[in-house]
């Protein structure tokens, strides 16, 4: 069998990290191609991923780069399309949500190629964030579904997706979690901020929602400094936050913004936190599975599992909302939660063991 296996964006890194790992036994059945289309392309957001992970270089780099949303679409169709006419695969493996997953999904599909969609299923119901269009649109061509919860299972199944395609496997970024936990390094920052262990806060903001406005992003920046007590709050910023952060001139005692991290400095941060707080989704999943507050700067999310099991809260974009959750972290009543089922660092196996019958 021939696959493709696509990665963009700093968030599909950890998702294909564990796949590539357990194709390695089964060389001869399957083999495959890393395609990475481009869309992260700084050092911070993708390179540092694949050396700390041991994700091998490409096989192909598709180099889109920057753009609106269907700039970087229309671009890796056209390149992915290329190739595919060019030295076509199987089957097209897609994680996660991100434009990459989206483009290169139709892109294989057109073609008669089938399309595997790792971490299918999941819904905020919220179209406003390009991710729901992203899942909808993957979903609606996928030909077998991974799938990380029961709700996601729930949800194909109501979209009249057959029960032959969608297949519970668990969650291969909890697989990396799991794997690297014991090389979890202490970063830079750790020092510098003079940090102790389950006193401090870990913030990170990109969504548009919460950071392309500069009032709103200010107030609630605000809010959290106020909640947090004067126990510092490390900021690593996304650079389409720091563009906007550059504007309006925020300074807090206890905040302190830097550099995005590397995985392994990032979830050494997370693991020691007292909270989180995020408007990220993967995130949820590692603080559910460390057993770490985690309050959601989001009106919805497509991961409910992290709330009604994990100990994740959603605390909404509106900054007036920050406090009671604040309040309630620092009287020591926060929920201990529970890890949902499969989520045990074996799930790139099982994918593996199923890509075997297909
Ligand atoms: C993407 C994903 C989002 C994910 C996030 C994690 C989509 C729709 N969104 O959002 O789900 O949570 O990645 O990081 O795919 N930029 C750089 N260097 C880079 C990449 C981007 O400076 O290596 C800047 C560019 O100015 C770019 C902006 O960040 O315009 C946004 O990048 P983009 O890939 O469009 O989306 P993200 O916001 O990173």
């Amino acid at each position: 069998m021939k696959l493709d296996i696509i990665a963009g964006a700093r968030p599909n890194f950890m998702k294909i990290a564990p796949i590539i790992e357990a194709l390695k036994p089964v060389s001869n059945q399957i083999q495959y191609r890393l395609i990475h289309t481009g869309q992260h392309y700084d050092k911070k957001m993708s390179g540092n991923f694949f050396e700390q992970l041991g994700i091998p270089e490409p096989d192909v780099n598709l180099e889109v780069g920057s753009g609106t949303q269907a700039e970087q679409t229309a671009r890796i169709m056209e390149r992915y399309e290329t190739l595919l006419l060019k030295e076509p695969a199987d089957w097209c493996l897609v994680v996660g949500d991100v434009t990459s997953t989206m483009a290169c999904s139709i892109a294989a599909k057109k073609l008669n190629i089938g399309v595997i969609h790792v971490e299918g299923g999941i819904r905020s119901n919220d179209l406003t964030m390009p991710e729901e269009i992203n899942r909808m649109v993957t979903d609606s061509i996928t030909d077998i579904f991974y799938t990380t919860s029961e709700v996601a299972n729930k949800n194909l199944r109501d979209l009249g997706h057959a029960e032959s395609k969608i297949r519970y496997v668990g969650n291969t970024m909890i697989d990396t979690l799991l794997k690297n936990k014991s090389r979890f390094t202490a970063p830079k920052a750790w020092q510098t901020y003079d940090l102790k262990e389950k006193n401090y806060f870990v913030m990170t903001l990109h969504r548009p929602a919460n950071v392309d406005e500069e009032t709103k992003l200010k107030k609630l920046i605000d809010e959290i400094v106020k909640g947090a007590k004067g126990l510092p709050i490390v900021f690593p910023v996304h650079p389409r936050t720091a563009k906007i952060l550059k504007g309006i001139g925020i300074e807090a005692p206890n905040l302190h913004m830097i550099e995005p991290l590397g995985y392994l400095e990032f979830n050494y941060l997370v693991q020691h936190a007292f909270a989180v707080v995020t408007d990220s989704g993967g995130i949820t999943e590692e603080t559910t599975v460390m057993k770490v507050p985690c309050m959601t700067l989001r009106d919805n999310t497509e991961r409910p599992e992290t709330i009604t099991i994990g100990t994740n809260e959603l605390v909404g974009t509106n900054p007036d909302n920050v406090a009671p959750f604040m309040a309630k972290l620092h009287q020591g009543d926060w929920k201990a939660g529970d890890i949902p089922h499969l989520w045990d660092g074996r799930t790139a196996k099982r994918i593996i063991e199923d890509l075997l019958t297909l």
